[in-house]
């Protein structure tokens, strides 16, 4: 496997071991790309999108039209729990601002590692988390830190983390970072 960027490797990572699964949690829906991509592409088939801004979920509702199984929260991630009581097979994040949309309102680090905490209680064993950091907005480098040093920290028997990154790529493209929570022996 060798992607151009870190959307084509979340897309590769969840391609090979989450189609046809029954639970995503979209946590930074944004314009609803990635909950579409988790719908059409690989037929899940229940979605739980959650963001803050009323524009993105505005922007979701008309990209997924009537798909049925997607419930749109405006609720920051952090909060996810409290919607949701059963194992989620994927969680997803595209950490940033709203494509298109005001760049003062972005995700930080401090409410984003709450929501890394929530998601990894509710990954079911064998589950899959992607996070997209992006790298060149104010206060990005502040929150790609944060959570590189949260998931250095999980145990590697309950955890499989991976990182990837474009270094001679021009104008700070994304990382990449891939977790699996492992299945107990
Ligand atoms: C890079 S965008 C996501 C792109 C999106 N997945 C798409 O397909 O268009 C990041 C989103 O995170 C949202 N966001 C910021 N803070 C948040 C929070 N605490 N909880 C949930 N969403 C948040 C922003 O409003 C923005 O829409």
């Amino acid at each position: 496997m060798m992607e151009e960027n870190a959307l084509d490797y979340m897309h590769s990572f969840l391609e090979d071991q989450v189609k046809n699964r029954d639970l995503a949690v979209d946590a930074t829906l944004g314009t609803g790309r990635d909950s579409l991509y988790l719908k059409d592409s690989l037929k899940i088939q229940r979605i739980y999108g959650f963001d803050i801004q009323k524009e993105a979920l505005d922007q979701a509702k008309e990209r997924l039209g009537d798909r049925e199984g997607i419930q749109l929260i405006q609720d920051s991630h952090e909060n996810m729990g409290h919607y949701i009581h059963e194992e989620v097979d994927v969680v997803c994040f595209n950490l940033g601002y709203l494509p298109g949309g005001d760049k003062a309102v972005i995700t930080k680090k401090e409410s984003t590692c709450r929501a890394i905490e929530e998601a990894l209680k509710l990954l079911r064993e064998g589950g899959l988390m992607t996070i997209l950091l992006y790298r060149s907005h104010k206060g990005a480098q502040e929150e790609v830190e944060a959570v590189l040093n949260l998931l250095s920290q999980l145990d590697q028997k309950k955890f499989l983390v991976h990182w990837l990154s474009f270094p001679n790529q021009k104008n700070q493209p994304a990382y990449f970072l891939g977790l699996k929570k492992r299945t107990k022996k």
